[in-house]
């Protein structure tokens, strides 16, 4: 409860100051996002990583300040995906960490795919690596999630729609996180009772 609160609360505060193209949030951004996952059926654990996708840059700006993404050393996908790991399972956190990756997937693989994006994201995607090379595309495809992510990749691109108002707050995911977030919990007390966290880490609060 308290950390489902915390995550919205992030979202309200940290969410509203972060402004991306065309006057829409970050907050709006996670909102459009999530409600696009939904309308497209995507299940539950894709819904909120689409919801939770970008959650890094505002840890990165509650920790440190307005630039502190541009300062920080790791990209704002890793921020996020670490901050998620020990409160979400793998099919939320997989597709966060890999959807900047998923982009550069795409890239390589859709000549016309790149086109949609504005100069700004253009130099954002040669700062992060262009698109991927042959053996990048190989590793990323042997990831379980990758599909995954390439969904949310697609859906982020259009989640940025100044005209696209009426889609649900955050109190429309409270149970949903709040599941994900007990199944989490548990999967990892059964680890750590089987001993399989045991130097990792984990077993500490158990
Ligand atoms: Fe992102
Ligand atoms: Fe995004």
């Amino acid at each position: 409860m308290i950390v489902a609160a915390s995550i919205v609360d992030l979202f309200e505060r940290q969410g509203r100051e972060i402004q991306l193209r065309d006057g829409v949030s970050q907050r709006e951004h996670a909102l459009q996002a999530a409600a696009l996952a939904e309308a497209e059926g995507a299940a539950p654990p894709l819904v909120l990583a689409a919801l939770l996708h970008d959650i890094g840059h505002l840890l990165a700006q509650a920790c440190d300040g307005a630039d502190a993404h541009r300062k920080s050393a790791l990209p704002h996908e890793q921020i996020g995906a670490g901050w998620l790991a020990p409160l979400f399972g793998p099919a939320i956190t997989e597709p966060v960490r890999l959807h900047v990756e998923a982009k550069r997937y795409l890239c390589a693989l859709e000549p016309g795919y790149a086109k949609q994006f504005p100069e700004a994201s253009l130099q954002r995607l040669a700062i992060q690596g262009g698109p991927l090379t042959r053996s990048e595309i190989r590793d990323f495809q042997e990831n379980p999630y990758h599909r995954a992510a390439v969904w949310l990749r697609r859906i982020d691109d259009r989640a940025c729609d100044v005209s696209r108002v009426q889609v649900p707050g955050f109190e429309h995911y409270g149970e949903r996180l709040e599941a994900a977030l007990v199944s989490r919990r548990l999967a990892l007390e059964t680890a750590c009772r089987r001993g399989r966290l045991a130097g990792a880490g984990y077993c500490q609060p158990c």
